[in-house]
């Protein structure tokens, strides 16, 4: 007899994993043991994808070997290119041309026949993906503005580099920290549902590309990594009402309106990430001389915690909440938000394939059937 129907999977456990660890009602993240906060501070986003696909933190000579490794494979095919910019003419979503083009990658792929068992070719894979995934975001922004892509520059990390391929300019330390640093904070978090389905999928032992369009896919919904872009709209909104943050906060409260960038489903309490990325945005503001964002999320934040008692329900910020204000001081546009959040997320998403890989299992749940248990056929032109 099978137990309950756990709906939503929540507190199920079907993976062991040493890449990252949440503890929710202390509002702790660790990546390898490692806190986030200390990440965020001392690491740059190549050594966090070394450490989460090699287990452990590189040497120097390491770590610049590894991230040349990256930097290496930036360029994208003629054939990918023209693909992304068909996406970009016929108007499609960023979040779908990059699951698109994620996918279209794969024919380029130098080992294509390596053995899906082979998890040094999968690494290598893995690898190549992530180090064009900014390439291709650059690329696809590029030419939705009528401009010419830039190539990528081999001596920018991976971070920089996408900025200077965003905007053709070299950016300064101030956004190329900061981006850096949000991709540290977005590269894992867990069994989230993004990287659930990419070990859903790796787990049939399909190739690594199929795992990360998976996850491009799951984490495109507003209930996961569409969240931010959904913050930064409601904050544009909340600007273009004319109203005072407050009562634009209750009035949507008393339409029963869910807050984008609010609650988690392992998160208890306010999410690490989005306290680095609230101080990030305050850093920001007050170097923009312009503290109006901060001033709106800092004041829907007080309301919904203290006046209608989200946090005693569990429900308080979450990494989202800041990470639009912070990406809309550095000037990039509201619908890449989200895809920057993939740009990050695949170093989890190959850490848990190749994790998973090591000692697979077909992931293969079961669902309570609650059809009919015999049906009289009827012929079709007696129904
Ligand atoms: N604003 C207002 N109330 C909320 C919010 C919110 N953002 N989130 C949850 N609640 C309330 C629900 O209405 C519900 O109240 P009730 O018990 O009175 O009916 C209660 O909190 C529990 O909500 P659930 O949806 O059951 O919680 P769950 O754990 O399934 O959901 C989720 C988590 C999906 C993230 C939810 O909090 C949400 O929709 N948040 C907004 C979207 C968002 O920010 N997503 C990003 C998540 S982080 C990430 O993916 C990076």
């Amino acid at each position: 007899m099978l137990e309950d129907v756990q709906k939503g999977l929540e507190g199920v456990l079907v993976a062991e994993s040493g890449l990252s660890s949440i503890d929710g009602d202390a509002g702790r993240l660790i990546y390898r043991g490692y806190d986030i906060e200390t990440l965020a501070r001392e690491a740059t986003y190549e050594e966090v994808l070394y450490l989460l696909w090699h287990d452990e933190l590189p040497t120097a000579e390491e770590l610049e070997a590894f991230a040349d490794s990256i930097a290496e494979e930036r360029e994208l095919s003629a054939d990918v290119l023209e693909t992304v910019r068909r996406l970009a003419a016929s108007g499609e979503e960023p979040m779908a041309a990059l699951r698109t083009a994620v996918s279209a990658l794969s024919a380029d792929e130098p080992e294509p026949d390596a053995d899906p068992e082979d998890l040094d070719a999968t690494l290598r894979k893995g690898r190549r993906i992530t180090a064009k995934i900014p390439t291709i975001l650059a690329a696809f922004e590029r030419y939705r503005m009528d401009e010419a892509p830039v190539d990528p520059h081999p001596d920018l990390d991976l971070a920089e580099n996408f900025l200077y391929m965003l905007t053709g300019e070299e950016p300064d330390d101030i956004a190329a920290e900061t981006i850096d640093q949000a991709l540290i904070l977005h590269a894992d978090h867990g069994l989230n549902a993004s990287t659930f389905t990419s070990m859903v999928v790796a787990s049939t032992m399909a190739d690594v590309y199929s795992s990360v369009t998976a996850g491009i896919g799951a984490l495109s919904g507003p209930l996961h990594g569409g969240a931010n872009q959904d913050v930064m709209e409601m904050l544009i909104e909340v600007d273009e009402s004319d109203r005072d943050p407050l009562d634009w906060v209750k009035n949507a409260t008393d339409e029963g309106r869910r807050i984008p960038g609010f609650g988690h489903r392992v998160y208890n309490v306010k999410d690490p990430r989005a306290k680095i990325l609230q101080a990030r945005c305050k850093e920001l503001s007050e170097a923009n001389g312009d503290e109006k964002w901060y001033d709106y999320t800092t004041t829907i934040e007080e309301y919904l915690t203290e006046e209608q008692g989200l946090v005693e329900k569990g429900i308080a910020p979450n990494v989202d909440f800041y990470s639009g204000t912070v990406y809309y001081q550095l000037g990039i546009p509201v619908d890449m938000y989200t895809p920057i959040f993939a740009m990050s997320r695949v170093g989890g998403w190959v850490g848990h394939v190749l994790e998973y890989q090591e000692d697979n299992r077909l992931i293969r749940p079961r669902g309570r059937y609650t059809g009919p248990e015999e049906a009289e056929w009827v012929p079709i032109d007696e129904r």
